[in-house]
């Protein structure tokens, strides 16, 4: 039993991710990094914490399905459990849903259902709130929309642009989802109830 992140950005949120599977007690290790994106940061920090990773590149496929099928069979051969998105800028299809239900997380960079999808930060800027943040939540078919796990605020100061908020926010980030993951791996975290 164990886990796959995956990722298309710097990949900071995996790199606390491992590291905090690395000190005792945590129970199921991180075994896979997937990554949709050829170049991306977080394939460098893998291969510096030797962590395989698996690059599958949504253009050499047909549909979405047979994308997600690849990753599948990897996911399958590998024995993994629980698919952890950490800055994964894709929607999560039937064929990883189906295979994964309520055994896929996401964190994202706001007090949902504030300001989801692409650039959250920005628009949390542009709106004018005195107060953002972090949450993690379980993944359905929707954009951001699955139940709520965790949430942290973040205040928004006087003069904070788009690299303090996000230096801010990430912050928690790296603190508040290992600490979320390792209550859901314990079991203390109930899976959704009729949804
Ligand atoms: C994080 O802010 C996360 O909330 C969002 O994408 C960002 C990924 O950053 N979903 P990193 O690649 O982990 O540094």
């Amino acid at each position: 039993m164990s886990i796959a992140v995956f990722a298309s950005g710097s990949g900071s949120n995996f790199q606390a991710l491992v590291e905090a599977s690395r000190s005792k007690g945590w129970p199921e290790p991180i075994r896979l990094l997937v990554c949709d994106r050829p170049g991306a940061g977080v394939l460098e920090r893998a291969e510096k914490l030797g962590v395989p990773s698996l690059l599958v590149d949504p253009k050499r496929f047909a549909s979405k399905d047979e994308y997600e099928a690849e990753i599948l069979s990897r996911l399958r051969r590998e024995g993994i459990r629980r698919l952890i998105l950490a800055g994964y800028m894709r929607l999560i299809g039937p064929t990883l849903l189906d295979a994964y239900r309520w055994r896929i997380v996401n964190i994202h960079p706001s007090l949902l259902p504030a300001f989801p999808g692409k650039d959250a930060v920005g628009q949390a800027l542009d709106y004018g709130v005195k107060w953002t943040g972090v949450t993690v939540h379980f993944v359905d078919e929707g954009m951001d929309t699955g139940p709520i796990i965790a949430q942290e605020p973040v205040r928004v100061d006087e003069g904070d642009d788009r690299a303090s908020l996000t230096r801010k926010i990430q912050a928690v980030e790296h603190r508040l989802y290992p600490a979320v993951i390792l209550d859901w791996i314990s079991g203390r975290i109930k899976e959704p109830a009729g949804r």
